[in-house]
């Protein structure tokens, strides 16, 4: 680990979460860069991340990273808040010059959008405790009420391919009602499995409330880093994306095609059982 990487225009980019809400990023990312070769790892075998000890998280995160270097990968893309949340600074740390780009959750934004000053964090466990969370609403959250709203479960529904019907969307009322009757008018998806539960929530929360996806602003961020490191693709015909996972490859594979939109065969992560 730790050593700067040569940032080859060609060599792919490397894109994780703990299983397939990532995919809500990584969509964003074709969308914006589609001459970008990509591999997507999901970490389905060891998900949700939510609930797992902080130590643990990090260890997987940085397995992951170890695969991506290995294969040469000029950018890395953490889809995932959690790991944002709780590790983003050390694997920082841990890989200088290579370019990271995280994701976190709207709070910014949010908090300018408000005109009710209440908005709602929609989040795992393990993000509506970490620190990077504390550290964004005390930058970016002054003079606004932030509502941080742990949702155990979602996280499964999604990686179950559960998107909608009765169960998920008491589920989701569950956790979304109560931050209405706080008076939020903006919710934030804090996780970026719940970008999958969008239509669900929207409905739950009416037409005035306004839903956030910070996916759009990573894959631009990620567009900008590559133009200062002049390491973009170039050649569209060789934009494409490679599915690795922890998981069964049978099971996660039909979830992926499911969310994705076309059949995909993922491989198993390399590295073994880390
Ligand atoms: N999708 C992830 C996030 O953005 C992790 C969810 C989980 O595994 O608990 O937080």
């Amino acid at each position: 680990m730790g050593m700067a990487l040569p940032l080859v225009a060609n060599a792919p980019i490397g894109v994780f979460d703990s299983g397939v809400g990532g995919l809500s990023v990584l969509r964003e990312i074709r969308r914006q860069l589609p001459a970008e070769r990509l591999i997507y790892a999901a970490d389905s075998g060891h998900a949700p991340y939510g609930d797992k000890s902080p130590a643990y998280v990090q260890r997987r995160a940085e397995h992951i990273l170890r695969q991506f270097q290995r294969v040469g990968c000029k950018a890395v893309v953490v889809a995932c808040n959690t790991v944002t949340g709780l590790s983003i600074l050390a694997l920082r740390e841990q890989y200088p010059g290579w370019p990271i780009v995280a994701i976190e959750p709207a709070v910014k934004p949010a908090a300018t959008l408000t005109r009710s000053g209440v908005i709602g964090v929609l989040a795992t466990r393990n993000t509506v405790d970490s620190p990077g969370l504390a550290r964004l609403i005390a930058t970016h959250a002054a003079g606004v009420r932030v509502l941080p709203q742990a949702c155990p479960g979602w996280v499964e529904r999604v990686e179950h391919g559960e998107l909608d019907g009765a169960q998920t969307e008491a589920d989701v009322a569950n956790r979304v009602r109560p931050l209405l009757a706080a008076g939020a008018d903006v919710l934030v998806l804090g996780c970026t499995h719940y970008p999958f539960l969008r239509p669900v929530i929207q409905r739950v929360a009416g037409p005035d409330v306004t839903v956030l996806d910070p996916a759009p602003a990573v894959a631009r961020e990620l567009a900008r880093r590559l133009a200062q490191t002049s390491s973009a693709a170039q050649d569209l015909a060789a934009g494409d994306v490679t599915f690795w996972t922890s998981g069964d490859p049978s099971h996660v594979g039909h979830v992926i095609s499911l969310l994705w939109g076309q059949s995909v065969r993922p491989q198993p992560l390399p590295g073994g059982c880390a």
